[in-house]
């Protein structure tokens, strides 16, 4: 009896092995196949950003179970950008309820650029999205705080959950953001004259424009990512970062309005919520099962990395991680019941992972 339980036991971490084996060299594969692309143009609208060396390259996966699978710079830090603007909707979700905030944000995607000036329509009192900048900054505006250092310290907090560690803002990203944000500015107080925010505008922008400054690794925005994953448990800690019913609420407008307009082809091409930033991040999320985080600061034309669609492509294909082939994947109804019981009582419970896993890594 006992020899049969260390045999199935022994076949059972032999597979994992080899699981494991085999997406470290995927993602190792697509490392070595996309280093040499060179296309695209690393962000250059602050000189800051143009500072940071177009060759980085990382790639990052973690998975609920709280496994690490990280290639090339995947603890180089960059600035989040516009991946801090789904977080920050579950923040004001969790702040206000779904109620109110759909007074104050929609869920429809513009299918313009991410900082579109176009779109802000007086008639439809709320900005399209939460991922579009005019969304954003609604959002930001609401956040909860009794002053600015409150508020900031609450973002520093979210973050901290998401990531597992503590978070800091790049000031000479932030003070250059805040100087050339002429367009966000324009943005934010046609909303204001619109009656689509109120409040100190000055303040919603400054704490906008350190949440566009805050440092992550492609390793984080993994861990970012399987924490959305993990139904807002992250997996190496344990600590619940977003309500578990909000979740789903930040998914759907990533699906939808992710990648702005490149969103429909993402949609089609990838099918993964995800969201991406002119740092040249981009985190996406096969939800039950891992985080993907990419780090590559070239850009094309609409201000996603080149390479880190790329990689995303890649993963999806060789995984069948799109979510409308995962969706035939999906085990019988009573399996999902079951399994969906465990993982509540799981999250309940803490879901305690004080020791994750060593990662998996390639050099
Ligand atoms: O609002 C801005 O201009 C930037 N701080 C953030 C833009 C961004 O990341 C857009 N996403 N691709």
């Amino acid at each position: 009896m006992s020899f049969q339980a260390n045999v199935s036991a022994e076949a059972i971490s032999v597979r994992q092995s080899a699981e494991r084996l085999r997406i470290l060299s995927v993602l190792n594969d697509l490392h070595l196949k996309y280093k040499s692309l060179q296309d695209g143009r690393v962000a250059d609208y602050i000189p800051q950003l143009a500072k940071v060396p177009p060759d980085l390259f990382g790639i990052c996966i973690a998975t609920v179970d709280g496994q690490i699978f990280e290639v090339g710079d995947y603890d180089y830090l960059f600035t989040i950008q516009s991946i801090s603007k789904p977080f920050v909707y579950g923040l004001a979700l969790e702040d206000h309820g779904r109620d109110y905030v759909r007074t104050r944000v929609g869920v429809e995607p513009t299918g313009d650029a991410f900082n579109s000036i176009i779109k802000l329509d007086e008639r439809s009192k709320r900005p399209h999205n939460p991922l579009v900048n005019a969304g954003a900054i609604a959002m930001t505006s609401i956040i909860k705080g009794t002053d600015p250092t409150d508020k900031l310290n609450r973002l520093l907090d979210l973050f901290q959950r998401y990531t597992g560690h503590s978070i800091f803002a790049d000031m000479s990203v932030f003070m250059s953001e805040r100087t050339t944000g002429h367009r966000n500015r324009a943005i934010a107080h046609l909303m204001l004259n619109f009656g689509m925010i109120d409040g100190n505008v000055d303040e919603a922008l400054d704490l906008y424009f350190q949440q566009c400054s805050l440092m992550v690794s492609c390793r984080d925005l993994a861990v970012m990512g399987a924490t959305l994953a993990n139904r807002g448990v992250n997996p190496l800690t344990g600590e619940r970062a977003i309500a578990a019913e909000y979740v789903r609420d930040i998914l759907s407008v990533m699906f939808t309005c992710g990648l702005y307009d490149y969103a429909g082809e993402w949609a089609y091409r990838v099918g993964l919520p995800a969201k991406s930033g002119v740092g040249g991040g981009l985190l996406a999320v096969v939800p039950g099962r891992f985080g993907i985080g990419v780090f590559s600061p070239r850009l094309d034309e609409r201000g996603n990395s080149i390479r880190a669609i790329r990689v995303c492509e890649g993963i999806v294909q060789e995984f069948g991680a799109h979510i409308f082939d995962l969706a035939f994947d999906l085990p019988a109804a009573h399996e999902v019941h079951l399994e969906q019981s465990t993982r509540t009582a799981d999250a309940r419970n803490g879901h305690t992972a004080s020791h994750p896993p060593e990662p998996h890594r390639v050099a």
